[in-house]
């Protein structure tokens, strides 16, 4: 019997008109049962549902191949040949990796076309479906691609968190708590009073969901367009992607933010930031070791991470300039911030610390 919760729905501004967020019991039935010239891209794994429903979807095996720019015509031609127009609003239903392909496509097809999202990881439920961003895979580089094209609508059915990993759990839960920790120590004491857990049921996410979602508005709403206040929101991102790409994406997206930010911890440490008078820096870096602890065989990807691998996808983050690094860390007082440091050769070095000082943190193996 599923536990039922109040539904929530909100607005997020933007500058295309703005969109809405709904949170609430059995919405995916509801959104595949409407009406108009529609057309839907989903994650493989819900091949089954959608058949049972007679809904011809096209359908993505989502992995970080799936959403290279080289795949971007492929899926382009499956919209075009199941004749999708200017008209057809494209219903994304999957975790960040579909949704970045779709809304890159529906940024671009035709020259724009309306799209919704139903978003099935908890990652992108507490974080990604918000904010109208796309990002894709070049080669090697990960995500330096993208464009701006907030959905009409963000449909939220915690029900689907159900069938999800506890890994796959807890890298939602590493962005749920970055957000919260850049928003402030209301949003964060509003997080932990929720008991954050992998084994929580879809009431707590539900919970945790509407409390991201509304924390990330404020960034997107004051900055849409990524170039000052919401950029903290990038905490841990630098060097988690750097991770994802070093271990050969055997760490996934959320699971390697979590490690990126302990690193960014590990370096604001290094550069004098500690010890951090407000104690909620503690309480956040023992809540992240808890819910890393939980990750098999972490430790063992760890150490296969090459440390020229790591420093050479860091140095190339799209967030850096040429002679200087962005780097989110935490400061004396508890607050992300994004700081610059020289890219000189003292500075790389804490860097290559920072991620060597994740190595001998005692996860659970
Ligand atoms: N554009 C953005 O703003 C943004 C933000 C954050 C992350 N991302 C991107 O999102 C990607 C990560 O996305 P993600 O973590 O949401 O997952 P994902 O899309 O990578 O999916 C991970 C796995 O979970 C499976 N899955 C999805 N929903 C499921 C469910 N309900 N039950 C069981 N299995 C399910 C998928 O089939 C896949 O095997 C990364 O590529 C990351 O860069 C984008
Ligand atoms: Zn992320």
């Amino acid at each position: 019997m599923p536990s039922s919760f109040s539904p929530a729905s909100f607005e997020i501004a933007c500058s295309t008109g703005g969109y809405d967020i709904h949170i609430g019991n059995e919405l995916l039935d509801r959104e595949l049962g409407g009406a108009g010239e529609r057309l839907v891209i989903a994650d493989r794994f819900l091949a089954g549902t959608l058949a049972a429903r007679g809904i011809d979807a096209i359908l993505i095996t989502a992995d970080e191949h799936a959403k290279s720019l080289d795949r971007m015509g492929d899926l382009i031609e499956s919209i075009k040949d199941r004749q999708a127009t200017r008209n057809t609003t494209l219903i994304a239903i999957g975790g960040g990796v579909v949704q970045d392909c779709v809304t890159f496509v529906a940024s671009v097809y035709m020259r724009g076309v309306p799209w919704i999202y139903i978003p099935t990881t908890l990652l992108s439920m507490v974080d990604s479906c918000i904010g109208g961003k796309s990002s894709i895979n070049v080669g090697r580089y990960k995500n330096i691609v993208g464009t701006f094209h907030p959905p009409r609508r963000v449909v939220i059915d915690p029900a689907l968190a159900q069938s999800l990993s506890t890994e796959q759990r807890i890298a939602g839960l590493s962005e749920a708590v970055k957000i919260c920790m850049c928003r402030g120590p209301e949003a964060f004491d509003a997080y932990l009073a929720l008991r954050p857990s992998p084994t929580m049921d879809e009431t707590g996410f539900a919970a945790v969901t509407e409390l991201c979602l509304r924390a990330k508005k404020w960034f997107i709403e004051i900055d849409e367009f990524d170039r000052k206040e919401r950029l903290i929101l990038n905490f841990g991102h630098t060097f988690g992607h750097a991770i994802e790409a070093a271990s050969g994406f055997a760490i996934g997206h959320g699971v390697a933010v979590g490690l990126g930010m302990l690193a960014a911890l590990n370096l604001g440490e290094t550069l004098g930031h500690a010890p951090f008078s407000d104690p909620r820096v503690t309480t956040f870096r023992d809540h992240i070791h808890g819910l890393l602890a939980s990750v098999d065989g972490l430790v063992a990807h760890l150490a296969a991470c090459d440390l020229d691998k790591l420093m050479d996808a860091f140095g190339a983050d799209k967030k850096h300039g040429r002679e200087e690094l962005a780097v989110i860390l935490v400061n004396r007082a508890g607050a992300v911030h994004r700081i610059m440091l020289p890219r000189s050769e003292e500075m790389l070095k804490q860097v290559a610390n920072a991620f060597s000082s994740l190595k001998s943190i005692p996860f659970a193996r």
